[in-house]
């Protein structure tokens, strides 16, 4: 059976940072709709929008007050529903960010369920009565301090994984089940193709609150969340039935989901996978591992492998460098001399490989992650933790559409400040460059369209290729496409024969026979 989730190339749009289209700095519905045509071109098939409801915006939207409505920052439900025509005239899907682990605590539910102990709403969130000081357990948020917060006016503790302004859901109450089924189902109704499942892992907690046991690192200083092992706050069994329920409301809709599966740095594929279920839980699940690689073809190779197992036949893998809470890739891997053909290489390994690719904006540019001074941070987690930790608003720096001083963002004061290479790295730049990164990116995703190897093919490792060459086999009936790459800053001798369909280096149609020399980072697609 088709399924279009599994052919797609998906595209992360971060709201605040795309394009703005009244002049207020922060990007905007409307903006997406103006700049429909630039992804249609890019290739990409559906857009993941990171959260547009209604939020106070303590964590930038990850923070929900009303689950139906659209945040006026970003425009309104009718620029939403022109968004939504304009992209199907386009074939493009539009995919929306879930966030339901926790609301805001500006969500009316919360504000009921705190308001009184006998409030039908109070079992709504995770409460435990108790005495001020004395914590119910020793569970920690992610972004620091205790999980707990006390709450003077019904002298009880409530539970945030998160921020304090992002207080846990009671999952186990079927009543928050019910209520956001239903609003997910009122968005499938109004033409959304599916949901990014914000840190789908953490909805269900051990129902005793037992606490989680310590870990050491040695020498390391993590952050004070990966001092324990999340035994009893993530990844609890009741998740399974409840992925299965969703599965079926998706399905009616031909809609599908990516889950954010957290935690466990530096990833777990085996744990991701889980979340697929047998072909009946989660459409795909992010695993991050491949984020926290080190520069070299066995690391990366190692990583696929693991993934690729961890999947199985059945299952199908999502492939993803970037997002909004992670430094972009260009930076971890591709800063110095040869960075963008180190870029280039990165781009063919997401986009010839299995599974379903996620591309976060920008990353078709080689975006870097931004230079943000100390009084210009807007990130919680930044602002917290500065300088041990930056936060993530490097990652989430404006798009440059032109190399104009507000590089075609906003006519406004950005958010955020603009990349400082802005001038050179920009989308009207690449567009005419035939050999920028963001032309590499368009061929690569066309070659994945014609190509049902590359779309639905199985995927194989490559024996006997040299040391520093990642090399893979990708087949679909008659269709067989070889991929190679050659991370070293040296030319690497390799003896796999073909005739060249796209490489970084040499024109398409040249045959190589055995034993010739790949390029310092040269990419290479054979048939
Ligand atoms: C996820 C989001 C992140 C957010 C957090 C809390 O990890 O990707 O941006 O801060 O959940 O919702």
């Amino acid at each position: 059976m088709k399924h279009w989730w599994k052919e797609a190339v998906i595209y992360q749009i971060y709201p605040r940072s795309f394009q703005d289209s009244n002049g207020d700095g922060v990007g905007d519905i409307s903006g997406i709709q103006q700049r429909l045509t630039y992804l249609k071109d890019l290739g990409v098939d559906a857009l993941w929008i990171s959260p547009i409801n209604v939020s106070p915006m303590f964590d930038f939207g990850y923070d929900i007050s009303d689950y139906r409505a659209i945040d006026p920052q970003f425009g309104t439900m009718k620029d939403f529903d022109s968004l939504i025509k304009a992209a199907r005239k386009l074939d493009l899907k539009i995919l929306m960010d879930l966030v339901v682990n926790h609301t805001s605590h500006l969500h009316p539910w919360f504000i009921e369920s705190r308001s009184s102990k006998n409030n039908p709403k109070r079992d709504w969130y995770i409460w435990q009565p108790g005495k001020k000081g004395q914590l119910p357990n020793n569970w920690k948020s992610v972004f620091g301090g205790s999980a707990w917060e006390w709450d003077e006016s019904t002298e009880s503790y409530f539970l945030h994984s998160f921020l304090s302004e992002q207080p846990d859901l009671n999952w186990r109450n079927p009543a928050v089940k019910k209520q956001i089924f239903s609003d997910v189902e009122f968005w499938l109704k109004r033409g959304v193709a599916g949901f990014r499942l914000d840190v789908v892992n953490l909805y269900f907690k051990d129902a005793l609150l037992r606490n989680n046991p310590p870990r050491f690192w040695g020498w390391q200083y993590p952050r004070p969340y990966e001092l324990q092992y999340h035994t009893y706050d993530m990844s609890q069994p009741e998740m399974h039935p409840l992925l299965r329920d969703l599965r079926k409301l998706l399905d009616k809709y031909k809609a599908m989901s990516v889950g954010e599966v957290f935690g466990d740095y530096p990833g777990d594929p085996n744990k991701a996978a889980s979340y697929l279920g047998n072909f009946d839980e989660l459409h795909l699940a992010f695993d991050f591992t491949i984020m926290f690689q080190k520069w070299s073809s066995d690391a990366f190779a190692t990583v696929m492998r693991n993934w690729m197992r961890a999947c199985g036949p059945e299952n199908w893998p999502s492939l993803v460098l970037n997002n909004h809470d992670q430094g972009r890739s260009y930076s971890r891997y591709a800063s110095g001399k040869n960075s963008d053909a180190r870029a280039k290489l990165l781009a063919t390994l997401l986009l010839t490989s299995r599974g379903t690719p996620f591309l976060y904006y920008g990353e078709e540019l080689g975006m870097k992650d931004g230079t943000i001074a100390r009084h210009q941070l807007k990130d919680p987690v930044g602002i917290r933790y500065w300088p041990l930790n930056p936060g993530r608003d490097p990652q989430r720096t404006p798009m440059p559409w032109d190399g104009t001083d507000k590089g075609g963002f906003t006519s406004g004061d950005p958010w955020l400040p603009l990349n400082d290479d802005t001038p050179q790295r920009n989308v009207a730049a690449q567009l005419a460059d035939p050999e920028s990164l963001l032309s590499w990116h368009k061929k690569l995703i066309r070659l994945r369209k014609e190509s049902p190897a590359l779309r639905l093919g199985t995927w194989a490792e490559l024996e006997g290729t040299s040391a520093n060459v990642f090399g893979y086999i990708r087949q679909h009936d008659k269709d067989k496409k070889s991929i190679l790459l050659n991370f070293a800053d040296r030319p690497q001798v390799v003896s796999h024969g073909g005739t060249v369909v796209l490489s970084t280096h040499r024109k398409k149609g040249d045959k190589l026979t055995s034993s010739y020399e790949l390029q310092p980072y040269e990419a290479i697609i054979l048939q």
